[in-house]
């Protein structure tokens, strides 16, 4: 890490997770509000800050697999897993170990973790610095989208954390690719940065189970998750009075009162690193709704189409 400036910005962050403080920091995927997982209180804060219902566990993220050995057991596919894609946007869910230090609370009680390593030298430093475990939901309020930019949480936490990281736009732009190794079968828990079809490649079949018992699996998969103020509308084949457009692709609807294009060139990926931001920038009270054009079902499609649909009304 070159800029010295950023070097004591994530010095100081390591020390305030050490002190039960919260944090704001860059991933590959979205900003965390990260607090050490091993002290309740500082979990208890997360909570507090987002307005998350408490029985929803948080990611536990980690900066080798030796740590997560220490916290969680893992087969011999969810170790291929883990050998594959980390540091990367897949989380597993995994056996907690009897001794596994992390906080009862930021686990919800559960028997299992959700833990990752993050694809980002700033979030491994502050990982490596801090020696503990990171506790780290989005850095949002519960219920809202979330951030890819250090802007997106002043402009939500500012008043209730002590330091956030600037660390740039993340690079993937949509949350981790849970899946549940805990059970006989891989399931997966939520689309995400990673796709399905690369995860597939490694260990075969996952399990894709419905809405409902996502929700019941992996109780953040609320719907109304990853809302905007106003209404969004999904697979738009036309524009209403009053609407803004958020396009795919090459082509347009027209007669928009503002349009944001995911990508024109129809890339997914670019489409994930946008999506978060501009729906913030379409997100204006004086527009009657947003539409959204269809976007592919293959690849980080799934995981755009995913909070896309819970967006809508
Ligand atoms: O990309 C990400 O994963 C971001 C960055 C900051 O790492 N984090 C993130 O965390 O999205 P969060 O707390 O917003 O989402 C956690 C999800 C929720 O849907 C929760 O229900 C699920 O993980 N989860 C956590 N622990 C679980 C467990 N033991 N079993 C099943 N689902 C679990
Ligand atoms: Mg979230």
């Amino acid at each position: 890490m070159k800029h010295p400036d950023l070097e004591r910005n994530i010095d100081a962050a390591a020390r305030l997770i050490c002190s039960g403080k919260l944090v704001a920091f860059p991933t590959e995927t979205v900003y965390g509000l990260g607090g050490d997982a091993t002290n309740p209180s500082a979990i208890a804060s997360i909570y507090e800050v987002k307005g998350r219902p408490s029985f929803n566990p948080l990611i536990i993220h980690v900066p080798s697999i030796d740590i997560a050995e220490k916290l969680v057991k893992f087969s011999e596919q969810s170790k291929a897993l883990a050998e594959h894609f980390w540091p990367g946007a897949l989380t597993l869910v995994l056996p907690r170990r009897q001794n596994c230090p992390v906080s009862l609370l930021a686990g919800s009680g559960l028997e299992t973790l959700a833990i990752r390593i993050p694809e980002n030298e700033i979030a491994l430093n502050l990982l490596r610095k801090a020696q503990v475990p990171i506790a780290a939901p989005s850095a949002n309020k519960s219920g809202s989208v979330s951030p890819t930019t250090a802007n997106h949480v002043r402009n939500s936490l500012r008043d209730d954390i002590d330091l956030i990281v600037d660390g740039g736009a993340c690079k993937i732009g949509v949350e981790s690719t849970i899946i549940d190794m805990s059970a006989e079968n891989p399931c997966l828990l939520r689309a995400g940065g990673i796709p399905l079809e690369d995860l597939e490649r490694e260990v075969g079949n996952i399990q894709v189970l419905g809405k409902r018992q996502q929700v019941l699996k992996a109780p953040g998969m609320l719907s109304r998750h990853y809302a905007t103020q106003i209404p969004l509308r999904i697979n738009a084949k036309e524009i209403h009075d009053g609407e803004a457009l958020l396009a795919f692709g090459g082509r347009t609807l027209g007669k928009a009162v503002a349009v944001c294009n995911l990508s024109r060139a129809g890339d997914l990926n670019e489409a994930a690193a946008n999506l978060f931001d501009m729906m913030r920038q379409l997100d204006k009270p004086e527009y009657t709704g947003i539409a959204v054009m269809e976007i592919p079902e293959v690849g980080l499609g799934r995981a755009i189409n995913d909070r896309l649909r819970r967006a809508s009304y």
